[in-house]
């Protein structure tokens, strides 16, 4: 445990893009009341994502973590957090099928409610509102009244955050996550499209495979690992009273952990070295996320990774790179170089997301599905040509066939993007868009395996 940290050591460091609540009082009350609610997750599942990622870390599987830019109060819904999952487990077994990799799966789910924003404000016409941040803080709609940071929102993202979990955990472990259903987590627009039909193909081997173990004795029933998966949850640590409040000491390690969610990230606009984000998550022993947009020097990564895990253990940080279709190469390279001539050991993920936001002509914030893959592709080709490990995934994704990404083998074009543009913040991938990416990742890297293969 870090010396001289407190869960609430941060309140006296200068904490960029948190909300200003008019009602203190109200928001102190608010913060004491989720101090003393049940954790979400447990220390030990924590630490045992932080031993799965330790082995990312040194090649020996593939971190996958997706999920809505941001949940939100109205699409709380069972169909919705199910077909999320679904589209992870099917983005995790092409995965796993076509890299032979294990791949720990992380959502961007149970939790994923702040947000940062570019500007405190935002104009539409005459009037001037501060700007939606999420409907942990406030809600999305135009009004002064929807606008306004209201601290009883925390308590109702906790609450969805526990249903969601629970879903999440029923799912996984009821039963449903099961191998032998391999086939039944395609969702029916996806079925007949021509992912669905690639994805169809290779079930098919699996499942053939399944059948085989089975004839020879090794079934869902000798082997329970075959019918169960884990999905850890994680969350952008930025409404900082809300995660202090979820932070506890655990009772069989006695130290610190965010019983908010299993894995938490710095975001690129808050990993300034003296302010109160990058205080805050020194001091909790959770897996973290470093974002790493193009303004983050080596020098500063690698005083991050000094601050966040002194002890350079493997698995504490995961660094997020979202650099852009277009400057990937020439800035991340650069970051490697720096942890490896250092000697830190970190899991390398690329969010190809973040980087490649454009407002469309008709308006819409979206994101080319072709830079996205781009920015995949020279994610692998860096990492190749550094002797790294392409070791991770983070996408904004959902199981909802939304038009919010243009291209894709739907080919969505400018104008229809409004037919089905749903999200309250960021583009979010469909689940036809997320299965052409996992199939592109499981082709990368089985390239990588390959060429280490060769070379040893
Ligand atoms: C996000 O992941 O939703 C986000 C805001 O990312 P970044 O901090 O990388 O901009
Ligand atoms: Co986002």
């Amino acid at each position: 445990m870090p010396a001289n940290w407190s869960p609430g050591g941060w309140r006296a460091l200068p904490a960029r893009q948190m909300p200003v609540y008019n009602d203190l009082d109200a928001l102190a009350a608010v913060e004491t009341r989720l101090a003393s609610y049940p954790p979400l997750v447990f220390a030990g599942e924590a630490r045992r994502l932080r031993a799965q990622l330790a082995e990312v870390a040194q090649g020996r599987g593939f971190l996958l973590q997706g999920g809505d830019c941001a949940e939100s109060f109205a699409e709380f819904h069972p169909d919705n957090i199910r077909d999320t999952l679904r589209v992870l487990l099917q983005m995790a077994v092409v995965l796993t099928f076509g890299a032979g990799l294990p791949v720990v799966k992380v959502g961007r789910m149970a939790g994923q409610f702040a947000k940062p924003r570019s500007g405190d404000t935002e104009t539409i016409g005459e009037r001037t509102l501060p700007s939606y941040r999420g409907d942990i803080i406030n809600g999305f709609a135009f009004d002064d009244a929807a606008r306004e940071p209201q601290p009883e929102r925390q308590l109702q993202a906790y609450a969805q955050a526990a249903a969601t979990l629970n879903l999440l955990r029923a799912f996984t472990e009821g039963g449903y996550a099961s191998l032998t259903r391999v086939h039944e987590w395609t969702l029916g627009f996806v079925d007949r499209s021509s992912q669905g039909e690639r994805y169809r193909d290779m079930a098919d081997r699996i499942s053939e495979a399944l059948a085989f173990m089975a004839a020879c004795g090794v079934s869902d029933l000798t082997t329970p690992d075959i019918a169960r998966t884990t999905l850890y949850t994680s969350h952008e640590a930025l409404l900082l009273g809300f995660d202090e409040a979820m932070t506890r000491i655990d009772s069989t390690s006695g130290i610190w952990y965010n019983t908010g969610a299993h894995m938490l990230w710095l975001g690129d606009r808050t990993r300034q070295l003296d302010g109160a984000h990058v205080e805050y998550l020194r001091g909790i022993a959770n897996p973290l996320g470093v974002k790493a947009g193009p303004s983050l020097s080596p020098d500063d990564l690698l005083r991050l990774c000094d601050v966040l895990n002194p002890k350079n253990e493997p698995g504490r940080v995961t660094v997020i790179s979202r650099m852009g279709h277009e400057q990937i190469e020439g800035a991340l390279p650069p970051l490697i170089r720096a942890v490896e001539r250092e000697g830190r050991v970190v899991v390398w993920a690329c969010d190809p997301m973040h980087g490649n936001t454009v407002k469309s002509a008709s308006g819409y914030k979206t994101r080319p599905f072709e830079r996205i893959l781009a920015e995949v592709r020279r994610f692998f080709a860096v990492h190749k040509a550094e002797g790294t490990h392409a070791g991770g995934i983070h996408i904004e994704m959902t199981g909802q066939p939304v038009t919010e990404c243009t291209g894709g083998a739907q080919a969505i074009d400018d104008a229809a993007l409004g037919s089905r543009y749903r999200t309250h913040c960021d583009p979010r991938l469909n689940a036809e868009q997320s299965l052409e990416l996992a199939f592109l990742l499981a082709e990368g890297l089985k390239a990588e395996r390959e060429t280490l293969r060769a070379a040893s």
